[in-house]
C-alpha cells in the first residue's frame, strides 16, 4: 500500500484515465475525491470504486469554485495530500480558422485550471506542512505542433512549462510538482478526437485511430490501466527525489 492514508484530489476524475488513476489510488489505500464538473457521472464513478471515493463538483475554469471545493476538501479530509490536474477538453482547427471562443475554451480548462488549482492546493498544502505530490496532466501533443491541433498542442506545452516552474518554487515546502505525458489513450477522448480528425482530414469514422494505432511503436493504443503506475509512482515517497519532470507514457512515440 504506497499511498496508505493519502488524500488525492483528481480532477476530471469521473471517466478515463483520471477515473482509472482513481480506482488505482484506492487499491494503494488512498482516499480519492473525484472533482468533475459532470458531477453524475463522478457520483456514478465514485459510487463504483467504493467508500474511499467520494465526487464533488468542480468547474476549474471558475477560480472561485476552485478555491471553495479545495478549502472544502482540505477542511472536511484533513488536509490534500496529492492533486492530480487531469481535466482538459480537446478543440481542433488550423490556424487559419481557431475562434476567440474555442481559444478560452481550451486554455480555460487545459491551463488556467491548473494553474489556480496548483495555487489553491499549494497554498492549503503548506499551511499543513507536510508537503504534498502534484501530477499534471500533459500529452506528447505539448511536445511538439500539430498542423490542425494549435490550441491543445500549446496549452499541453505550457503544462510542461508550468509544472517546471511550480516544481522550483514549490520543492522548498515539499511538494513534488511532476507531469505525465500521454501518447494515445482508448476512450471516449479520442473517440471525440477520431470524430475531430474525420472532419478536417475528410476520413470515415474509425479511420483516424486505427493510422494512429498502427504509428505508435508498441502497435496499439494505450489503456488507462497503462498510464496509472507512474501516477502512484509519482504520488508516492519512492518519488520523493524527482521534481519538475514530464514523463512519458506513450508506448515509444516520443523521445526525450
Ligand atoms: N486520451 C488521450 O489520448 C490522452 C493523451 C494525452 C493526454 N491526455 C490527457 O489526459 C487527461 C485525461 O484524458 P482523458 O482521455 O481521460 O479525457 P476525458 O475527456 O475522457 O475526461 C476528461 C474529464 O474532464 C472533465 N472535465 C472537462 N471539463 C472540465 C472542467 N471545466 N472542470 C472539471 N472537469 C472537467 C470531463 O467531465 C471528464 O470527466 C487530460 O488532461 C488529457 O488532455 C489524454
Amino acid at each position: 500500500m504506497r499511498l496508505q492514508n493519502k488524500i488525492a484530489l483528481i480532477t476530471g476524475g469521473a471517466r478515463g484515465i483520471g477515473l482509472g488513476f482513481a480506482q488505482a489510488f484506492v487499491a494503494e489505500g488512498a482516499r480519492v475525491v473525484i472533482a468533475d464538473v459532470n458531477i453524475t457521472r463522478a457520483q456514478e464513478a465514485a459510487a463504483a470504486i467504493g467508500p474511499a471515493a467520494r465526487a464533488v463538483k468542480l468547474d476549474v475554469t471558475n477560480i472561485a469554485d476552485i478555491e471553495a471545493v479545495v478549502s472544502a476538501v482540505d477542511a472536511d479530509e484533513g488536509g490534500i495530500d496529492i492533486l492530480v490536474n487531469n481535466a482538459a477538453i480537446f478543440d481542433m482547427a488550423p490556424i487559419q480558422a481557431i475562434t476567440e471562443e474555442s481559444y478560452e475554451a481550451v486554455f480555460g480548462v487545459n491551463f488556467k485550471g491548473p494553474i489556480f488549482m496548483m495555487k489553491a492546493v499549494a497554498n492549503v498544502m503548506i499551511a499543513r506542512g507536510r508537503g504534498g505530490k502534484i501530477i499534471n496532466m500533459a500529452s506528447q501533443a505539448g511536445r511538439r505542433g500539430e498542423a490542425l491541433v494549435t490550441l491543445y498542442c500549446a496549452s499541453k506545452a505550457a503544462i510542461i512549462s508550468a509544472t517546471q516552474s511550480a516544481a522550483l518554487a514549490l520543492v522548498k515546502y515539499g511538494i513534488n510538482v511532476n507531469a505525465i505525458a500521454p501518447g494515445v489513450v482508448d476512450g471516449e477522448h479520442w473517440e471525440m478526437v477520431d470524430a475531430h480528425f474525420a472532419k478536417w482530414e475528410g476520413l470515415k469514422p474509425g479511420e483516424k485511430k486505427a493510422q494512429v494505432a498502427k504509428s505508435v511503436p508498441i502497435g496499439r493504443f494505450a489503456t488507462p490501466d497503462d498510464i496509472k503506475g507512474l501516477a502512484v509512482f509519482l504520488a508516492s515517497a519512492d518519488s520523493n527525489y524527482i521534481l519538475a519532470q514530464t514523463y512519458n507514457v506513450d508506448g515509444g512515440n516520443w523521445m526525450s
